[in-house]
């Protein structure tokens, strides 16, 4: 833990402030491997297995996914560059981080605190479900796995379980203290070495489950719907909705890639890296949409039983309508528990990166030890989760009723304000910042980007492209949840 706090005051010291003398070079990752494979954690999460695979189905299959590569090589990468070089360049967490590249823009150190503040607390509690669920689909639980022709309700499973007053709250308190435990061994021993054993672990479970769904029969009518670009589908919202994702999945805006960034090494490449979480990322959203969409298609009786089935997405998606499929399918129990293993796994490594987004700054800026940090997170998360966990049971009453015609329960509120607002402001004034508050060379130079071209491209996307995606994304955000109907 001291060696991080060492490889960030060296670093500072590159920043500009003044040197610390006796400072061992020791940094947070260890090297290439560890920073793109924690990183790459952070990435992969539940936006890949529960947002993108319905997004791919709603939006036009083959011209969503296109539009999310193209954008995911162009705007995503920019941004990724940019957080981490950020990270890097200033080596602080990121209350610090910002400050140091222009003490005018310290406020937006604290606001995008706030995001993963906001954040960790519900991602855990939809953790603790997911763990709920491997134990069921291992136990076998009677109202959710269908066993000897008997059929079962997961829509009333799922809705009964969370409206239960314990047992989410056992299972969140599950999830966040695994969560904890991984920060509390630091960058290295703990965040490096289960991201090193969980990535590839994942990779293996989700292709051996990808290949068993794609043997079944019907499954490849969902990879001919999947994958075929629906041209006339494409418009805005096809856009809109592959920008959005992008952010969401590529853990931008939230302080996770500046963190990671201020623990990596200076010679690791910062382009090939993000070249390489962004592939990682993309490569995994695709491969869980191959899981779920041909399963589907596999499991209803007509291609439209399946349209309709895709039509939902969240929440209902993982824990009812897929419970759903796997009962059809053969060795339906032991799919369920592999399939909620991956999520458990994609997920951890993602509530990690947020955890240390936050207790980076606690050790740097109140000088806490990383032990006393964690707890410090852990109790916050206890506060703010029990709230969410319980907005399904004892506080359903809290909504908050949208012009719109929404209604906004206490989870949704968090996710609504971090995703929809918070993050898309956090991400412009990012570029704003980068764009026209410092000198233009210093993120470009340590990034590395050589080639003036390359300069030029960086420059405009960070000042122009980027900031107009962000704003649309917001502007869109607040005019279709609270005025108008989601889209
Ligand atoms: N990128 C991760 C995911 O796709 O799940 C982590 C994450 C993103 C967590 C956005 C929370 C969030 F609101």
């Amino acid at each position: 833990m001291q060696e991080e706090r060492a490889a960030v005051a060296e670093q500072q010291a590159g920043a500009g402030s003044a040197p610390q003398q006796g400072v061992k070079k020791h940094h947070g990752f260890s090297g290439k491997i560890g920073f793109v494979l924690a990183a790459a954690g952070s990435a992969v999460g539940l936006g890949n297995l529960w947002r993108f695979p319905y997004l791919a189905a709603k939006y036009g299959g083959g011209i969503f996914i296109l539009c999310y590569i193209i954008l995911a090589a162009t705007v995503g990468i920019t941004l990724l560059m940019l957080e981490i070089a950020i990270g890097r360049k200033t080596g602080k967490g990121v209350l610090g981080a910002f400050a140091a590249l222009n003490k005018k823009f310290k406020w937006l150190g604290f606001l995008c605190l706030v995001v993963p503040v906001i954040i960790v607390p519900y991602y855990c509690v939809i953790g603790g479900w997911v763990v709920k669920y491997i134990v069921a689909f291992l136990g076998g639980a009677s109202g959710l796995v269908a066993s000897g022709g008997a059929a079962v309700d997961t829509d009333a499973y799922f809705t009964s379980f969370i409206a239960d007053p314990w047992q989410p709250l056992l299972f969140f308190l599950i999830f966040a203290a695994a969560t904890i435990f991984v920060v509390v061994f630091g960058v290295q021993k703990g965040i490096e070495r289960i991201s090193k054993v969980l990535m590839p672990l994942l990779a293996v479970i989700s292709v051996a489950l990808m290949v068993y769904v794609l043997c079944q029969d019907g499954a490849l009518e969902g990879v001919v719907y999947l994958f075929t670009p629906d041209f006339s589908q494409f418009g805005y919202e096809t856009l809109l909705a592959a920008l959005g994702q992008l952010f969401y999945s590529l853990s931008l805006a939230m302080g996770i890639m500046i963190t990671y960034g201020s623990y990596m090494k200076k010679d690791v490449s910062v382009p090939k890296s993000s070249l390489q979480i962004a592939i990682c990322d993309s490569a995994f959203a695709i491969v869980a949409a191959t899981i779920i969409i041909p399963s589907i298609f596999a499991f209803s009786a007509s291609s439209d039983a399946a349209q309709n089935a895709l039509g939902t997405s969240g929440p209902s998606l993982m824990f009812v309508q897929l419970p759903a499929v796997f009962n059809n399918l053969p060795g339906g129990r032991w799919i369920g528990a592999a399939f909620f293993i991956l999520v458990f796994f994609a997920a951890l490594t993602s509530s990690i990166s947020l955890v240390e987004a936050i207790v980076a700054v606690l050790r740097e800026n109140l000088h806490l030890k990383r032990w006393l940090s964690c707890l410090i997170v852990f109790g916050l998360v206890l506060v703010l989760g029990v709230l969410s966990s319980l907005g399904f049971g004892v506080l359903d009453g809290i909504h908050l009723e949208l012009p719109s015609g929404a209604s906004y329960g206490i989870l949704d509120m968090f996710d609504y304000l971090a995703n929809s607002i918070l993050m898309p402001i956090v991400a412009i004034c990012t570029c704003i910042l980068a764009g026209y508050f410092i000198d233009k060379n210093l993120i470009p130079d340590e990034i590395g980007l050589q080639k003036q071209g390359m300069r030029v491209y960086f420059r405009v996307m960070v000042r122009y492209i980027a900031p107009v995606c962000m704003a649309i994304i917001l502007i869109s955000g607040i005019v279709f949840n609270l005025i108008l109907p989601p889209l």
